[in-house]
């Protein structure tokens, strides 16, 4: 078998679509303009072009955005009076601080001084709360990424065993939270593997749909996943450049491999990555709309 491949820009491309109308809408019905903050802290080049890829689609999609760049050496204290400014503009929606920050900031700290209902990127405690007593929230984008992309590719969840590989609080501690609830695209029996996991292809291979979130590439084989098995790539690891500079992408999962014993899969690029941003859209749009008390 060859597994049907997810792509994350054709599902991309369609909720962006819709998201473009309903932004056309609110500027026409009520003249107003979604707005987006981007804030980038230092150089990385993966967070920088992370950062850029979330302004342009922002701008596609007529959505107000603006993107901060601060210094890697930027203290604490700025950083925090920044987010205080942005809180209190009624022009700015939602609020993004790209993570890893520089180790001198306590990441907590700066997330937790988000409003909540201006954290589109649902890391904020109150949204994480809600999102775990399946209450109204902004659900982190990769994690709702994935939801979309199960669902829309009309893969079932309800009775399936979900094993999630890794615990981070951006992916894998959210979206195994978010397959066991009582929820349409819920309903699964999930494991969760870290680290410590005794036995990772142990797990890996009961799997009906595999989510892979580890930041190891390739670390996913053929002979660690059974027949039919729907694999959902979150890794974008950077294994190299070209020769024109730019970066050589490889998933977590080893997709030439795992491709021909899998049902589906999502590929590296092209996957997991574009439904991210589109989910940012999706939370900014939808701050907006609470903002002004739109339903
Ligand atoms: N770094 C990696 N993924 C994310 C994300 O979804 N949001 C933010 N803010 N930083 C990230």
């Amino acid at each position: 078998m060859s597994a049907k491949v997810i792509s994350g820009i054709e599902t991309a491309k369609a909720i962006r679509e819709e998201l473009k109308n309903e932004v056309a809408g609110l500027k026409e019905k009520y003249n107003i303009t979604p707005g987006l903050v981007t804030v980038l802290v230092g150089e990385d080049p993966a967070s920088q072009s992370y950062v850029t890829a979330k302004n342009k689609t922002a701008h596609a999609l007529g959505i107000h955005s603006e993107q901060v760049t601060l210094a890697a050496d930027i203290s604490e204290s700025e950083l925090l009076k920044l987010i205080e400014n942005y809180n209190n503009n009624p022009e700015i929606h939602g609020i993004l601080v790209q993570l890893p920050l520089p180790k001198h900031i306590h990441e907590a700290k700066i997330l937790h001084a988000i409003r909540p209902d201006k954290d589109v990127d649902g890391f904020h405690p109150v949204n994480v709360g809600n999102m775990v007593l399946g209450e109204k929230c902004y659900l982190p984008c990769t994690p709702h990424g994935i939801l979309e992309l199960l669902t829309r590719s009309g893969v079932k969840t309800s009775g399936a065993e979900v094993v999630v590989i890794g615990r981070s609080n951006i992916v894998g501690k959210p979206i195994s939270n978010l397959m066991m609830q009582k929820r349409e695209g819920g309903n699964a029996t999930v494991t969760v593997c870290h680290t410590r996991t005794k036995d990772i292809a142990s797990h890996t291979r009961r799997a009906d749909i595999l989510i892979a979130a580890v930041g190891v590439p390739k670390m996913i084989t053929v002979d660690m996943v059974k027949e039919g098995v729907v694999v959902i790539d979150v890794g974008v690891n950077r294994i190299g450049k070209t020769v024109d500079g730019k970066a050589i992408l490889a998933g977590d999962v080893d997709f030439e491999g795992v491709r021909e014993k899998a049902s589906a899969i999502t590929p590296v690029p092209g996957g997991v990555g574009p439904m991210t941003i589109t989910m940012l859209m999706k939370n900014t749009v939808q701050a907006a709309r609470q903002a002004h008390n739109l339903p």
